[in-house]
């Protein structure tokens, strides 16, 4: 029997038979159509579909290099060596597939080895106990409720300036982005910021605040959406002594550091940190899953989950046999090629190539920054006039999105910052090769000299497109849909 009229098939799906505008007629329809149009208005908007698992091309054929996908991306799009396991567990798992209340030989195996991998870098985690959950933001709620059940009686959590963690709400309070906070206000209340990279300020806000009451501390060892900001030497050190002198929680998101992206297993410890909590997830789903993890102490853990109150924190999908073999296997695969290593050293080339960038284009780069293959360029705004504070926001972020749909045009896809209006993320897969590295880097070296300055990036700009744009961003959400009729 077909499917009644009206409704679309698997298989129509999966032998392409929707074209680019129906996939996007239907997302504007029934999908977040505002994101999307504002997507599509650069030329970014999609549908993309794999060439290579590092390159991408639309549906008129063009083909980009793919350093996006937010640091959740670490072996490129649909990698052979994950597709074909997940293969293989398709024919021969015998295990339970969504084992919710029972034990499970994947969850086990992740566990063990994820506690395995942390204690190798920080000694004192040997007997840490893990909990699996679906998202990046989901691991920070669970962070912030061990942290919450093991300090009883305290009330403040802290996090610092221009810091991402997520956009549930016990995640979005420690978010300081008036952008993603202000309509969803009263958040979760206790949640204060300090600025990141300052220790004296921390200190101060702590004994301000009382030791006794504050909770925890969440901190990115690096900042990722920030626009890849690296902390002071000796900042991280220093705030795991203060939080330690005071019995207050460390929570060390390496959402997106963890895992190799920086260079390191765990940029935290490689920076000297030795948290209490640790959250992972973008690239344990290898980009073909969703798995986060909180991994916590073993003394933080049980307070929380006692006895008969050990359902206290559950979901359902976290732990389920699929993302538990993908997690399982992504880690082996990091493991077996020292894909930490990799980056690493690969990122130090892709520094070097950003700063001489930088330093032949000072009037269109103010900045660029990077560790690993986490590697940021910030632009100078647009126009050199002084703005009032929103204003200046909107030029910031014209300015970037400007900028990514140049760069999307020399053939490189990269990201936004969303918490750092004027930078480009790129976070190519730890696996990429290097003659396309390097070829990002060209096609970057292009796109800087079609716009030496800033001011460029507007003039190179169709002013139709700049007319589009500027009326996208000044009225309220309107029905799009009908435009792709
Ligand atoms: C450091 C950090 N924490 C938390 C998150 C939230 O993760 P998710 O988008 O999977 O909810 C992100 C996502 O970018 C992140 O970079």
């Amino acid at each position: 029997m077909s499917l009644p009229a009206g409704f679309i098939s698997t298989r129509d799906v999966l032998d392409e038979k929707l074209s680019g505008p129906e996939v996007r007629r239907l997302e504007f329809a029934y999908g977040n159509e505002e994101l999307l149009y504002g997507l599509d208005l650069i030329g970014v908007g999609g549908p993309f579909y794999r060439v290579t698992p590092w390159e991408l091309e639309d549906e008129r054929g063009v083909r980009r290099i793919n350093v996006s996908g937010y640091s959740a991306v670490p072996f490129g799009d649909m990698p052979p060596a994950i597709t074909g396991f997940i293969r293989e567990f398709m024919e021969k798992n015998r295990a339970m597939s969504l084992p919710q209340q029972s034990s499970s030989p994947w969850r086990a195996a992740l566990e063990a080895n994820l506690v395995r991998l942390l204690a190798r870098e920080l000694p004192s985690h040997s007997d840490d106990q893990v909990f699996f959950c679906s998202s990046g933001t989901e691991a920070i709620e669970g962070a912030l409720k061990f942290a919450r059940a093991y300090r009883p009686g305290s009330k403040y959590s802290i996090s610092f300036t221009s810091a991402y963690h997520g956009k549930t709400l016990g995640a979005l309070s420690l978010t300081p982005n008036p952008e993603y906070q202000d309509a969803f206000k009263p958040l979760v209340p206790g949640a204060v910021t300090t600025p990141y990279g300052d220790l004296r300020a921390l200190s101060t806000l702590i004994r301000r605040l009382g030791p006794d009451k504050v909770t925890c501390v969440v901190v990115e060892p690096i900042q990722g959406e920030g626009g890849v900001n690296i902390p002071p030497p000796g900042f991280l050190t220093g705030l795991g002594e203060l939080c330690a002198r005071h019995g207050i929680v460390v929570i060390a998101d390496e959402i997106q550091t963890g895992l190799g992206r920086t260079g390191h297993w765990f940029e935290s410890a490689a920076q000297g940190l030795d948290p209490d909590i640790v959250t992972l997830a973008k690239p344990l789903g290898a980009g073909l899953t969703a798995v986060g993890a909180t991994i916590v102490r073993r003394s933080i853990y049980k307070k929380m989950l006692p006895g008969l109150s050990s359902k206290r924190h559950s979901n359902t999908f976290g732990g389920g046999s699929l993302a538990m073999a993908v997690g399982l296997k992504s880690l082996e695969y990091l493991m077996e090629n020292d894909f930490p290593a990799r980056s690493r050293a690969l990122g130090e080339v892709g520094l070097a190539r950003l700063q001489a960038m930088q330093a032949r284009h000072p009037r269109l780069l103010e900045k660029v920054r990077g560790q690993g293959l986490l590697l940021a360029m910030q632009f100078q705004p647009m126009l050199g006039v002084p703005l009032p504070g929103a204003l200046k926001e909107l030029l910031f972020e014209a300015t970037a999105i400007l900028a990514l749909r140049q760069i999307h045009e020399a053939g490189v896809m990269a990201n936004l910052s969303l918490s750092s209006k004027r930078t480009v993320r790129l976070t190519p897969a730890l696996d990429m090769p290097e003659d396309l590295l390097t070829q990002v880097f060209d096609r970057l070296d292009a796109f800087a000299a079609r716009q030496p300055t800033s001011r460029h990036i507007l003039t190179n700009t169709p002013a139709g497109l700049t007319a589009q744009l500027a009326r996208y961003a000044a009225t309220p959400a309107r029905n799009r849909a009908r435009s792709y009729e």
